[in-house]
C-alpha cells in the first residue's frame, strides 16, 4: 500500500505522505511540478524537545490532542487523537480517513484538484461514529505549510472597513502568529478570507495562497512553526459555538482553495483569476452589462417618473441595464422601515410599478432590482406577524444596526418565505438582474429551544440554496451579491453570483486601491464598478470623467451618477467611452489580466490579453513628471507576457516588439486633463 500521493495541477504539484507510524499525513513539496523529485524542504531535521513529534512535522490536519503546542486545526472538547484507517479515494479525489478508536471520531481528509488551474481544493468529513456527542469548538478546513527560511514570512492580505475594502497590507512575520478573523456571519469588511505567503527573504518570490470558500463566520491563522516553517490554519468560526456532532452525525468543512506561483504576487494572482473564470464556467461567456444603478441619484426617494428620466439619459449613453436599488417597496421611505415586505409601492409608478417596469424595457434597457432578502425591519408587516423569525435571546433586548434586524436563515419557514418572495418578484416582472445585499452582522445570535444549533452554518447553507435556487430556476438572471460594499465576495459567494460590488466607495484614487486589491483576489468579469460624481460621498480628490470611466472600464462597467447633472459635453464623452468599454469587454472580462503597477506609482495600469489583442487601461495617480514644460520623458507602462520576438501595432498604427514593450515600455503622456487612457495593442 502506497504511502505517499502526488496531486498534478496545471503547472505545479502537490505532494503528501504519512509518518511513518501513520498517525497524520505530512506535505512532502508543493511548487512547480517535479519538486516532489528530492529531499523534502518541509521535513523537520532536528531533535525534538520539549514538544511532540507532530508539533514539528508539517502536518496537514490535526486533532489538538495529537498535537497540543503548535497549534491544530480540530479542536475537540476532551481531546482527540487519530490513526491512518483507509484511503477511499475516487479518479477525481484524494480522500483519506483517519479514525479516533475512543471517542468514534472520523476524519476523511479531502482534496481536489481544479482541472486547468493551479487551485488545489482542501476539506475534512467528520462523522461521529461513536456513542457520545462531540463537542467541536475549532473547525479548521485545512493546515497549509509554506517552506518559508530563516528570515520568516511576508504576509499579503487585504484588510479595511466598510467603504475601505480590499486595501492592500504587507508584514513580515519573524516569529509568533497573525490572526484575522469575522464574527459578522459574513466574511466581513474588515478582513478577507483570503492570504498569501512569501519567503520574507526575496522581494516577491514564489506566493502560496489560500482562499477560504466560506460565506459566514470564519478564522485564519498563520505561524512561525517551531521548525521554522510557516502554516496557516484556516476554517469556518464556530459561531455560537461549539459545534456539537451528535452519534451518527456528519459534518463537511469548507473548502479551502491552496494556489502557488513562482511568479510572485501577480503570478498567483493570475492563478485566482484562472479559479475564478473557471467557477464561473459557461457562463463567463454571458455579457454582462452596462449598468445604470440610481441609488447615489436618488437615494430612498424612487418615484417612477424621475427613475424614467434617469433611464432614458442613461439609454442615449448607451447604458443596456437599469437597476433600481433601495427603496421601491411598501414602508421603504428611508432606513427605518419596509425590510421584509417585498412589495412595490405602486403609488409611487404612476400606472403601477409593472407599468413602470414596462417603460423601461421600452427604452431598450433590461430591468434590475435590488433585495435584502435576509434583512427586516421592526416597523414591517412580516415583524408584526413573525416577530419570531429573527436572531434572538429571550429576555434580552433586540439590538437595532441600521435600524434592522436579521431574519433567522436557518429556520424553514424564513428559508420558504425568502424563496416565495423571490419566486414571485421574478415571475411577476421581467427582472433580469438582482442585486442581492446583506446590511448587518447578526446579534443576540440565538433561536430559542434550539440551544446547539449551529446558527451560521445553517443560515449561510441556506442562503447559498437560495443562490442555486436563483440559478437553476432562472438560469438568464444576473445576480450581483453585495454585503453593504464588500463584505461577502468568498468563494462561495462568487461561485453562485455573476458579480460582486466590491465597495460602496466609488471615489476615484480610493477606488483604484479598493480594486488593485480585489484584483489581488479575484478576476476582473467579477468586479462591478460605477462611475459616480466626483468629488463623491468619499475620496475628496477629482479625478477626470475619463479617469473614473477607465477606472470602471477594469471590471464590469456601471454608472450611478446623477445624469441629470452631467452636462452635453460629458454625455458625448460618457457614449464614446461606453461604446469603446463594449468593443473591448470580452477581452476585459474572459482575457488573462495582470496588474502592472498599483496606486502608490505614479502611473497605475493594468493590462488584458487574449488572443492577438491587449488591453491597457492606465490611470495617472498626481505625480508630475515634468514634460513638455522642461525636460523630462515619457511615463512607461511595462507589458507583461508578450512574445519578445512577435510585433504589437497600436491603433495609430505605431508598432512596437515585444521586447520593447516588455522592457522598455509602452509610452504615455499624462496632463492634467489627460489623467487616464485606454490602450489597445495587436499583435500583427
Ligand atoms: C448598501 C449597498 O452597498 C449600496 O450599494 C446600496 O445598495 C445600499 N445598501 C442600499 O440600502
Amino acid at each position: 500500500m502506497t504511502n505517499r500521493w502526488t496531486l498534478e495541477l496545471e503547472s505545479t504539484s502537490y505532494t503528501v505522505a504519512l509518518e511513518p507510524q501513520r498517525r497524520w499525513l505530512e506535505l512532502v513539496a508543493w511548487g512547480p511540478r517535479g519538486v516532489e523529485h528530492g529531499p523534502s524542504p518541509l521535513a523537520n531535521r532536528g531533535s525534538v524537545h520539549f514538544i511532540t513529534d507532530a508539533d514539528a512535522a508539517p502536518v496537514e490536519y490535526a486533532p489538538r490532542g495529537l498535537r497540543p503546542f503548535s497549534a491544530a486545526d480540530l479542536g475537540v472538547a476532551g481531546e482527540s487523537w487519530w490513526r491512518f484507517a483507509a484511503d477511499e479515494s475516487t479518479d477525481t479525489q484524494l480522500r483519506l480517513a483517519f479514525v479516533d478508536e475512543l471517542t468514534g471520531l472520523r476524519a476523511v481528509q479531502c482534496y481536489r484538484a481544479e482541472p486547468g488551474t493551479d487551485v488545489l481544493c482542501r476539506w475534512v468529513e467528520l462523522t461521529n461514529t461513536g456513542t457520545a456527542a462531540i463537542s467541536i469548538d475549532r473547525l479548521g478546513s485545512a493546515g497549509v505549510c509554506v517552506p518559508t527560511g530563516e528570515r520568516g514570512a511576508r504576509l499579503t492580505y487585504l484588510t479595511g472597513q466598510w467603504s475601505q475594502e480590499f486595501t492592500r497590507r504587507s508584514t513580515v512575520l519573524e516569529a509568533g502568529s497573525f490572526r484575522m478573523e469575522s464574527r459578522f456571519g459574513v466574511p466581513g469588511h474588515q478582513y478577507v478570507p483570503w492570504l498569501t505567503v512569501q519567503d520574507a527573504a526575496e522581494t516577491d518570490g514564489p506566493a502560496y495562497g489560500v482562499s477560504l470558500a466560506w460565506s459566514g463566520s470564519w478564522e485564519l491563522d498563520a505561524e512561525i512553526e517551531p521548525s521554522g516553517l510557516t502554516r496557516v490554519r484556516a476554517g469556518r468560526l464556530a459561531n455560537p459555538g461549539p459545534v456539537v456532532l451528535e452519534p451518527g452525525a456528519s459534518l463537511t468543512t469548507p473548502e479551502l482553495a491552496l494556489a502557488s506561483s513562482v511568479d510572485g504576487l501577480g503570478g498567483l494572482a493570475g492563478v485566482w483569476h484562472a479559479y475564478s473564470r473557471k467557477l464561473a464556467g459557461p457562463r463567463l461567456r454571458n455579457r454582462r452589462p452596462v449598468l445604470y444603478n440610481s441609488w447615489e441619484a436618488t437615494g430612498f426617494e424612487v418615484l417612477g417618473s424621475r427613475q424614467l428620466d434617469l433611464a432614458r439619459q442613461a439609454a442615449d449613453l448607451g447604458v443596456e441595464l437599469f437597476v433600481v436599488d433601495d427603496g421601491w417597496f411598501v414602508g421603504r421611505d428611508d432606513d427605518t422601515g419596509g425590510l421584509g415586505d417585498w412589495t412595490p409601492e405602486q403609488s409611487s409608478f404612476e400606472g403601477g410599478f409593472g407599468a413602470f417596469v414596462e417603460s423601461v424595457r421600452a427604452l431598450g434597457l433590461d430591468f434590475g432590482l435590488w433585495v435584502e432578502p435576509e434583512a427586516i425591519s421592526p416597523k414591517s408587516k412580516l415583524y408584526a406577524e413573525h416577530p419570531d423569525w429573527v436572531y434572538r435571546i429571550d429576555g434580552r433586548p433586540a439590538t437595532l444596526i441600521r435600524n434592522q434586524l436579521l431574519l433567522d436563515l436557518g429556520k424553514t419557514e424564513v428559508f420558504e418565505y425568502v424563496r416565495g418572495f423571490l419566486d414571485e418578484l421574478l415571475t411577476a416582472y421581467p427582472i433580469s438582474y438582482l442585486k442581492w445585499d446583506m446590511n448587518r452582522p447578526p446579534t443576540e445570535r440565538g433561536r430559542p429551544g434550539e440551544p446547539t444549533a449551529d446558527l451560521d452554518a445553517e443560515h449561510v447553507a441556506n442562503y447559498h440554496r437560495l443562490l442555486d435556487h436563483l440559478r437553476d430556476t432562472y438560469p438568464g438572471l444576473i445576480v450581483e451579491s453585495c454585503a453593504g460594499g464588500g463584505g461577502r465576495t468568498d468563494l462561495a459567494t462568487v461561485s453562485r453570483s455573476d458579480v460582486v460590488w466590491p465597495s460602496d466607495n466609488t471615489a476615484a484614487l480610493d477606488r483604484l486601491r479598493i480594486q488593485d486589491g480585489f484584483l489581488l483576489m479575484h478576476a476582473p468579469h467579477l468586479m462591478s464598478s460605477w462611475v459616480t460624481d466626483a468629488p463623491g460621498v468619499f475620496d475628496p480628490r477629482p479625478r477626470s470623467l475619463r479617469f473614473r470611466f477607465v477606472l470602471a472600464m477594469a471590471g464590469v462597467l456601471g454608472i450611478g451618477a446623477d445624469l441629470s447633472r452631467w452636462s452635453a459635453e460629458q454625455r458625448k464623452e460618457a457614449a464614446e467611452l461606453i461604446a469603446r468599454y463594449k468593443s473591448l469587454r470580452i477581452t476585459i472580462h474572459t482575457g488573462r489580466c495582470r496588474v502592472l503597477s498599483g496606486p502608490t506609482e505614479p502611473t497605475a495600469a493594468t493590462q488584458y490579453t487574449l488572443g492577438e489583442q491587449t488591453v491597457v487601461l492606465a490611470w495617472s495617480t498626481g505625480e508630475l513628471v515634468g514634460t513638455p514644460l522642461v525636460p523630462g520623458r515619457s511615463s512607461r507602462i511595462r507589458l507583461h507576457g508578450l512574445d519578445a520576438a512577435a510585433t504589437y501595432r497600436d491603433e495609430d498604427g505605431q508598432e512596437y516588439s515585444g521586447a520593447h514593450l516588455t522592457h522598455v515600455g509602452l509610452p504615455v503622456e499624462w496632463t492634467a486633463e489627460r489623467d487616464a487612457d485606454v490602450f489597445v495593442l495587436t499583435r500583427v
